[in-house]
């Protein structure tokens, strides 16, 4: 059996210079596409945390959605996304970020979970972090309890781990 990480690392592709001079972005969307390859990350972030360790799954806009929704559906969860600013209809709870090429805000709405509800965040990459401590940090103030946080892929030089200390991250893959 193919490990899990060299298939993510198999899936990945490198575009230099994207969105801005300098940015190595990584491209997932062949992993989402194949989808054998799509089915065994999402079991394998299910195997990690458990279905039972969580009772409803945050998915970061917008490549987390895609995420969030499959391990959702596969454990019978709901999905709560985390949005990008002026999104949500109703108040809601936000953070402000700086991302590895700009600066952003993510909300989520603020009855969006119940008092105590077990988290399990997902999203695509961890670069800076930025992303998931602002998102890890709303999902609390709304309520929620995080569970667990994991990525496909973990851009270890960046540091995000830190940023999201002392809170673990699982990572399929990671590169330095
Ligand atoms: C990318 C990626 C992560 C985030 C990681 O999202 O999907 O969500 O950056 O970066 P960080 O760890 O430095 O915060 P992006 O904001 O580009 O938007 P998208 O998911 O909507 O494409
Ligand atoms: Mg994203």
């Amino acid at each position: 059996a193919v490990e899990i990480s060299e298939l993510v690392a198999s899936k990945v592709v490198d575009v230099p210079d994207f969105p801005k001079p300098g940015i190595l972005f990584k491209d997932l969307m062949p992993l989402f596409a194949d989808g054998p390859a799509f089915a065994a990350v999402i079991d394998a972030i299910i195997t990690e945390h458990g279905a039972d360790s969580f009772d409803v799954v945050a998915g970061i806009e917008a490549r987390g959605f895609v995420i969030a929704a499959a391990v959702a559906y596969a454990t019978g969860k709901g999905v709560v996304p985390v949005r990008k600013a002026g999104k949500l209809p109703r108040p809601t709870v936000s953070a402000s970020y700086a991302l590895e090429y700009g600066e952003a805000v993510l909300e989520v709405h603020e009855d969006a979970f119940v008092a105590g509800e077990r988290v399990l965040v997902v999203d695509d990459v961890l670069a800076t972090g930025g992303t998931a401590a602002a998102t890890l940090g709303l999902v609390e103030r709304a309520g929620g309890r995080v569970s667990g946080f994991s990525v496909l892929l973990e851009l270890g030089f960046l540091g995000g781990r830190e940023r999201v200390a002392p809170r673990p991250v699982h990572a399929l893959l990671t590169v330095s």
